[in-house]
């Protein structure tokens, strides 16, 4: 059925209208030559307006396509989401409860999904005084380290800080290991190294040290006392770093680093204990445990003795600490961990 539309209405009725105006025109021929012409009339009242035609018909199907939404460069048929959210819900991102500690100010700048994730984007160090505890703070997530649902597109998978080299908080250095950099931004030395005074350093609390997760400074050789060390060839070799090897090619989201990707420089090897380095730490560490107990400084569980120490005594402590909270038992950087202890069982032996 066609549509009516005003156009041919008018047209339809033009022939009539057309008729009547010829013959009134023949009439005023036809009339007397002696009347004069009336004035003319007013224009009449418009008429009615005519019926709404009839609803046309549906017009060609609209094709929203599949590909129109940027939704789907993420949301799709595949199990990419689903299998990182896997990996990540069995790592320790993803299921510790230290999160909990970004509430407090002091905690924020890497604990807590909100306050570390600012930070990071902001380019600031951990304890930086912009730094804000969080309320309902939030375990972390995806949108902890990559930019979810900003554009609502695959470039949303970019990471939080864009890989910037990461500003280290106590040492006043910088880390520049590729996507590294964003794990190098919280897992750095917290505390604030200590000056002695008179070649004598005092504290008041029993959790002195460096904090847990120092990797980044361990890999850069830096953040020890009294020790000088230089980066390792992990941290001047291994692609994207910390990713490189606790990621590997797959970007596993458990983190749990594999021997896989080792081998590409290490033919063959089997295990972490890459010529025999991480046993001869745990030895170390032992060795320099028990001599930090003996000087009273240290308990049977790491926890720091109040008092007033000599210089060498609380350094010692400081690198073990180091050491210990790196937790790669040397691989990290192997000559910088077995220094660092070597000085405690010089200096305490
Ligand atoms: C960069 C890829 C990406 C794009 C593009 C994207 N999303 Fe998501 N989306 C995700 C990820 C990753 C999660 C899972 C978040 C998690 O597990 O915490 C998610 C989760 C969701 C959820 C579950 C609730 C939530 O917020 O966690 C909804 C709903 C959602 N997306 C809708 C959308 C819509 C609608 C669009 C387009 C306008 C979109 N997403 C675009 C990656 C993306
Ligand atoms: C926002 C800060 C933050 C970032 C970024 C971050 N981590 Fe962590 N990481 C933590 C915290 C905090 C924990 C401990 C979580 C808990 O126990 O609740 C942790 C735990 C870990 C663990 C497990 C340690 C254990 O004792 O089992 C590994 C391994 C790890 N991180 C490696 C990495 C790597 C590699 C990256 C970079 C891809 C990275 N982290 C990025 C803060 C961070
Ligand atoms: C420089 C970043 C940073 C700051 C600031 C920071 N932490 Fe952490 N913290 C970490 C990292 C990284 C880990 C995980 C280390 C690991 O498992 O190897 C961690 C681990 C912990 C853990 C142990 C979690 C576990 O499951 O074993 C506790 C408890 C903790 N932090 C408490 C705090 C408190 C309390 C504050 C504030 C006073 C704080 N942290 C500030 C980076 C930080
Ligand atoms: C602790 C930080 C961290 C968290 C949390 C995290 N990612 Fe990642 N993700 C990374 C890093 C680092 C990379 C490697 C980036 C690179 O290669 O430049 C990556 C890469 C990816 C990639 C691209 C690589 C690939 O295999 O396709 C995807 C997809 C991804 N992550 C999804 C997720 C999802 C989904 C979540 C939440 C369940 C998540 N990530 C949580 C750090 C994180
Ligand atoms: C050369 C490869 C390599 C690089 C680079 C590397 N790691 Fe590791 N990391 C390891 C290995 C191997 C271990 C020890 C695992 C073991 O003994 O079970 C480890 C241990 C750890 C642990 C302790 C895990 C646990 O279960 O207690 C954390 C946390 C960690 N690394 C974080 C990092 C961060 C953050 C970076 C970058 C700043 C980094 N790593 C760089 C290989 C690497
Ligand atoms: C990009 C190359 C590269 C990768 C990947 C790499 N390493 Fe190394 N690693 C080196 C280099 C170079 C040295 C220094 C070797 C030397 O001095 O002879 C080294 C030294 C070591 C050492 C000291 C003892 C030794 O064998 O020389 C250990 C332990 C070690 N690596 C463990 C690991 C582990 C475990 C992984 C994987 C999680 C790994 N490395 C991945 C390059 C790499």
């Amino acid at each position: 059925m066609d549509r009516p539309s005003g156009l041919s209405r008018t047209s339809r009725y033009l022939p009539t209208i057309l008729l009547l105006v010829g013959v009134m025109l023949a009439l005023a021929a036809c009339s007397g030559s002696d009347g004069s012409d009336g004035s003319t009339g007013e224009a009449g009242a418009a008429g009615p307006a005519g019926e709404v035609g009839p609803a046309g018909p549906a017009g060609p199907a609209g094709e929203v396509s599949a590909t129109d939404l940027t939704c789907t460069e993420c949301h799709d048929e595949g199990t990419r989401i689903v299998s990182k959210q896997a990996q990540f819900h069995r790592s320790q991102h993803g299921s510790g409860g230290a999160y909990v500690r970004g509430g407090s100010a002091s905690c924020a700048g890497c604990h807590g999904s909100e306050g570390a994730e600012a930070r990071i984007e902001a380019g600031l160090v951990p304890r930086d005084e912009a730094v804000e505890g969080i309320i309902n703070v939030s375990p972390y997530t995806c949108r902890t380290c990559h930019d979810i649902h900003t554009t609502y597109t695959e470039d949303d998978f970019s990471l939080t800080g864009d890989s910037a080299p990461a500003p280290m908080g106590v040492t006043a250095s910088s880390f520049d290991g590729g996507a590294g950099n964003l794990c190098a931004s919280c897992h750095q030395i917290r505390n604030e190294l200590p000056v002695a005074v008179d070649g004598v350093i005092e504290f008041t609390t029993t959790r002195f040290g460096t904090h847990y997760g120092v990797e980044a400074q361990m890999l850069l050789g830096e953040g020890g006392l009294m020790v000088t060390g230089s980066p390792s060839e992990h941290y001047e070799k291994v692609d994207d770093t910390c990713v490189g090897c606790h990621m590997g090619e797959n970007r596993d989201h458990t983190w749990v680093p594999d021997v896989d990707n080792c081998v590409s420089c290490h033919d063959d090897l089997e295990s972490f204990d890459s010529r025999g380095v991480q046993t001869e730490i745990q030895e170390l560490l032992v060795e320099a445990k028990a001599l930090l107990v003996a000087n009273g400084i240290m308990t049977e569980e790491n926890r720091s003795i109040p008092g007033a120490y000599p210089e060498e005594v609380v350094s010692s402590m400081w690198n073990f600490m180091f050491v210990y909270s790196d937790s790669s038992d040397g691989v990290h950087n192997p000559d910088y961990a077995k220094a660092l202890l070597e000085y405690v069982i010089e200096n305490l032996g």
